[in-house]
């Protein structure tokens, strides 16, 4: 399986490299080291993935670059990256990414293993909420991570995450966003991206974490039910402009593996989450301002404080006592 997508992502960047110029099946059979039934069986194999490859007799085969479609062969051969996303299980459609991903973690997949779908049936947003999914717009992705940190350490990589998210919406937005606490990426009030993180693990051992990230790319908000539409934005709604998905990913996994390498070489508990809380905070519009948490067994409401150097949120309430929380929905009041 992995060979196959490994040889299908070689064809593609032999294909490309030869411009909108034919290529003989001889050629291609030679530097893939397989036979030329098997070159054409990619061929039609990366067809069905949603190229478009002219073949021609005496003359070989020709990709139209023009038309590239948005699939695990593109992005996979277009990762700039060391380790997240070189390895994409790609699918139009499932469940959820996360669910996904979940089962490659169990199956033993390595660290950096991506799974990226065009559309989602049940997609999981946080706190049991339904993260609506249309197809052919938006990213769903989920990254699997095997890090060497305790279970209480792995939240921590909610925020390294909204760091990268927040930081790769700037570059295609041109303006940069707001992180809400702990792991909404707004612009505005309007939510442009979400994380959830799910894990596995033992009382004092990750066996592997799945990072979830949605973000709204070329979506309409017309595309939602109408009570969705004032409390949602898109890349596209803000800009204007369409942004492609593939260079969107690219840019996403190179950003969380930047700042996942920095807090993990020195340590997670060793200052190597300093930086990522930094940068977070940079991010983060309500330091000061008074807001109103919900966690799962109380109400506080008072003046954010901003987080502390394990990312959780202080919040000052009435009676002049620091609150620390560590979940819930924070909202402005
Ligand atoms: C939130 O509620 O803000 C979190 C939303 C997370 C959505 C993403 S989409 C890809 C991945 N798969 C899921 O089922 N959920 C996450």
């Amino acid at each position: 399986m992995r060979e196959r997508v490994d040889r299908e992502v070689e064809l593609i960047r032999l294909l490309k490299d030869s411009g909108f110029v034919f290529v003989s099946g001889e050629l291609l059979r030679r530097s893939l080291g397989v036979t030329r039934s098997a070159v054409w069986k990619h061929i039609e194999a990366l067809r069905r993935a949603g190229y478009t490859i002219d073949a021609a007799p005496r003359k070989g085969y020709r990709l139209d670059t023009s038309k590239l479609p948005f699939n695990g062969v593109e992005i996979a051969s277009r990762a700039g990256t060391g380790r997240i996303g070189t390895r994409v299980s790609f699918s139009d459609e499932v469940d959820s990414t996360n669910t996904e991903a979940l089962a490659l973690g169990h199956s033993g997949e390595p660290e950096g293993t991506v799974v990226v779908a065009d559309t989602q049936r049940m997609g999981k947003g946080r706190i049991g909420r339904h993260w609506v999914s249309p197809p052919g717009v938006n990213l769903y992705t989920s990254i699997l991570l095997r890090p060497a940190v305790l279970p209480m350490d792995a939240q921590k990589l909610t925020l390294l995450t909204a760091v990268a998210v927040a930081e790769t919406v700037s570059g295609f937005l041109g303006s940069r966003p707001s992180v809400k606490w702990p792991n909404d990426i707004l612009v505005g009030s309007k939510k442009l991206a979400g994380i959830l993180l799910e894990m596995e693990s033992e009382a004092d051992r990750v066996k592997f974490v799945v990072v979830g990230i949605g973000v709204n790319i070329n979506m309409s908000v017309s595309q939602l039910d109408a009570q969705l539409r004032p409390s949602v934005t898109s890349i596209m709604e803000e800009t204007g402009k369409k942004v492609s998905r593939v260079e969107f990913a690219r840019a996403l996994y190179s950003s969380i593996e930047k700042w996942y390498d920095l807090a993990t070489e020195a340590g997670f508990d060793a200052g190597g989450f300093t930086p990522v809380v930094e940068a977070w905070r940079s991010y983060f519009v309500s330091e000061g301002k008074p807001v109103k948490v919900v966690s799962f067994d109380r109400v506080i409401e008072g003046i954010c404080e901003g987080i502390d150097p394990d990312g959780a949120l202080l919040v000052r309430g009435p009676s002049g006592k620091t609150e620390r929380v560590i979940s819930g929905d924070v909202d402005p009041v």
